[in-house]
């Protein structure tokens, strides 16, 4: 899977061109491991354009209830809209909006209780990474925000050192792999029916580092934020995925 997270980006028009672009730059059977989640005021436009196409368009983030709640955007009107999923926990929400674990957790039951495919952003920041405590810190955000909860469909992880994210400096492949396994592990005992969730990893990567971390078994696709913003990097992106994992 790769996602493109365009953030607090986009504009109508160069919305249409990426997406030209991008149509033009990839085949078909690439498209079935595709997601984009542009900001919810193009949501529509993406969905329009990809409509007969197995591209997923998502949202960044979701309100887990509806209602009196100025500016949310509740899963039961994505929902209606015919989104297929939703990031939560973007480091970018926990830090500037201060959303924490137990917020995310409601905003995931929500999103399962309305079929819509949560993908959960977790990471350490520097000072933890540096101390040795990137373990201890992925394990707590797992067992906070999905222990207990009954995940029928494929669950998602996309695990982004926060130092990662726009920095252009990115762990190791060998070493983000065996972070990946560490997060299969822990979900897989923390869910009630023993999920194996595949997990993205997101934080500067871009079309010249994506083969070596896509070269490692347990590196099921990315998380693209910067290097999502340019159609031909993008797809780039995708067509390095799909010749290494021969999809
Ligand atoms: P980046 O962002 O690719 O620009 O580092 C990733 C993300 O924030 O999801």
């Amino acid at each position: 899977m790769i996602i493109a997270n365009w953030k607090a980006n986009g504009e109508t028009q160069k919305n249409l061109h990426w997406c030209e672009t991008f149509i033009n730059s990839t085949d078909n059977t690439s498209l079935n491991y595709v997601g984009i989640s542009p900001s919810s005021i193009h949501f529509k436009q993406l969905q329009n354009f990809f409509i007969e196409t197995s591209v997923m368009i998502g949202i960044q983030d979701v309100d887990f209830e509806g209602g009196s709640r100025t500016g949310s955007i509740s899963t039961e009107m994505a929902s209606a809209e015919c989104c297929k999923f939703s990031l939560v926990g973007h480091s970018e929400r926990r830090e500037l909006f201060n959303e924490d674990n137990n917020l995310i957790r409601k905003k995931i039951h929500s999103l399962l209780e309305h079929n819509i495919k949560p993908i959960l952003c977790i990471g350490e920041s520097l000072e933890e990474y540096e101390s040795g405590e990137t373990r201890n810190k992925l394990k707590c955000q797992i067992a906070e925000s999905i222990s207990k909860l009954n995940i029928v469909d494929e669950l998602i992880i996309a695990y982004e050192p926060i130092w990662a994210i726009g920095s252009g400096i990115t762990p190791k492949p060998k070493e983000v792999n065996s972070m990946h396994v560490f997060i299969k592990d822990v979900v897989q005992s923390a869910t009630e029916n023993n999920i194996v969730p595949k997990v993205l990893y997101g934080g500067s990567v871009n079309d010249t580092n994506a083969a070596d971390f896509f070269e490692e078994e347990s590196i099921d696709g990315a998380l693209v934020g910067g290097a999502s913003m340019d159609a031909n990097v993008f797809a780039n992106i995708v067509n390095i995925y799909k010749r290494l994992k021969r999809i």
